[in-house]
């Protein structure tokens, strides 16, 4: 009997590090989620990397845990990468097509992807991700698949997903030393898009927001196309600082509090319940009022989303996206976040959770497990069967945005067993 391939998802966030398992069918091809794990993540702090031996640790805690669900060695992963220094640029290649036919081929199109790539990209920095726009033909523009098209001109227009060299070589570096070969690097709103967001909601305009505890990441479609990609310095662990002091208490009781009693006013409604700190720990004295602590996650949810706003703004898209704002990452399940959304966006709001994905774990449909679940399908859509990278071979096109960089894959390869 054939053998069930296992895809693996890894998210190293600034508070979780959270697993995802997939299984591909060998019959009909299709993938089921069949493990996830989170655990701490430690050693990470503002997104970034701070000591590889913590985050080895920790990678490798929730690893076992994953092996245990799916009674598995797993061996290699595709890795998100997020923090605060993705940059995004947009650019342009133009190749001549030589051939007597003219008929447009796959390694034309990695020529002209490749050509794309001319850019100064800022010294310590990498390209991530070259994703094609639109493709132009001689005087045929706006086309979205360019194979088997005659023609002898070749243009892309294409943005170019950066990070930081320190970075990139940190992530794959921990990610490597806890037994992972790794698979792909994939920019981890991107992924947390493949999981949430529809074919159809990416052509009408939507934006997906998803709140970490130390980053914002932001990615807007509109026409299948991203528009924008940002990765801001804020997320719901500044939330947690404001209630440790507005409320005056150490910051682990404040997350405690956040989490157990935490609403906007709106998630809040008419509750005047009063609590007792010592419900949280007895060593504590006082008490709060829900009301109190809504007010003050209130006023940082909307200072957070009036940032957000601002990039759409930047892109011309502030209250202008049918499809509106999706909402993920673990602080999406704070109650009455979409109201606030809604608000401030002026825009229709809701909860992203994973979906078109079978799994019988419940766990799954969390906001939380995005990026995780993302990453899996990711990898299914982009990777050949035995682990490596799509890109060589095959003829699936190049519609779907993908496509690691050489640079990337060059780190990623020392790595690979
Ligand atoms: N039920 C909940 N209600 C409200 N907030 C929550 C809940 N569960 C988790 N959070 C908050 O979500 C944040 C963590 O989100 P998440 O796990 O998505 O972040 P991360 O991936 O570790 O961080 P980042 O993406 O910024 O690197 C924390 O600030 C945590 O307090
Ligand atoms: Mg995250």
């Amino acid at each position: 009997m054939a053998h069930a391939e296992l895809i693996t998802g890894i998210d190293i966030g600034t508070s979780k590090i959270r697993i995802a398992v997939g299984e591909v069918s060998p019959d009909t091809g299709e993938v089921a989620i069949i493990g996830l794990s989170e655990g701490e993540s430690r050693g990470v702090s503002k997104g970034t990397i701070r000591s590889i031996e913590e985050v080895v640790l920790s990678i490798i805690a929730v690893k076992t845990r994953a092996e245990k669900m799916v009674g598995a060695t797993l061996s290699s992963a595709v890795a998100a990468i997020s923090g605060s220094h993705i940059t995004a640029q947009e650019t342009k290649g133009v190749v001549a097509i030589g051939r007597a036919d003219g008929e447009i081929r796959e390694d034309d199109v990695e020529r002209v992807l490749e050509a794309a790539q001319a850019v100064s990209v800022p010294p310590n920095y990498e390209i991530i991700h070259v994703l094609p726009r639109r493709f132009s033909i001689d005087n045929q523009t706006d086309i979205k698949d360019p194979i088997g098209m005659n023609g002898v001109r070749l243009e892309v227009e294409a943005q170019i997903i950066e990070g930081q060299t320190s970075h990139i070589k940190n992530l794959t570096k921990a990610v490597g030393l806890a037994g992972f070969a790794i698979d792909d690097l994939v920019l981890s709103s991107l992924a947390s898009a493949e999981a949430t967001l529809s074919d159809r909601q990416k052509d009408l305009g939507a934006a997906l927001v998803n709140i970490g505890a130390a980053t914002t990441s932001i990615l807007v479609f509109e026409e299948g196309d991203i528009m924008l990609v940002r990765v801001l310095p804020v997320g719901a662990s500044h939330i947690t600082n404001d209630i440790a002091i507005g409320l005056r208490t150490n910051i682990d009781i404040a997350e405690a509090i956040k989490v157990q009693y935490g609403a906007t006013l709106s998630g809040l409604g008419r509750s005047t319940d009063e609590i007792q700190l010592a419900n949280l720990d007895e060593r504590e004295e006082g008490s709060f009022s829900r009301k109190y602590l809504a007010e003050i996650i209130e006023a940082r949810v909307e200072e957070i989303f009036s940032m957000v706003d601002k990039e759409l703004r930047s892109v011309g898209r502030s209250g202008k996206l049918p499809a509106g704002v999706i909402l993920s990452g673990a602080a999406a399940e704070l109650p009455g976040l979409i109201e606030v959304a809604k608000r401030v966006f002026r825009l229709p709001a809701g909860i992203g959770v994973p979906s078109g994905v079978r799994s019988a774990i419940d766990k799954l449909a969390s906001p939380a497990y995005t990026t995780a679940c993302g990453l899996v399908l990711w990898g299914h859509a982009n990777l050949e069967p035995s682990g490596r990278p799509f890109g060589s071979g095959g003829m699936q096109g190049w519609s779907g945005l993908r496509l690691i960089s050489e640079q990337v894959r060059s780190m990623v390869r020392i790595f690979k067993s």
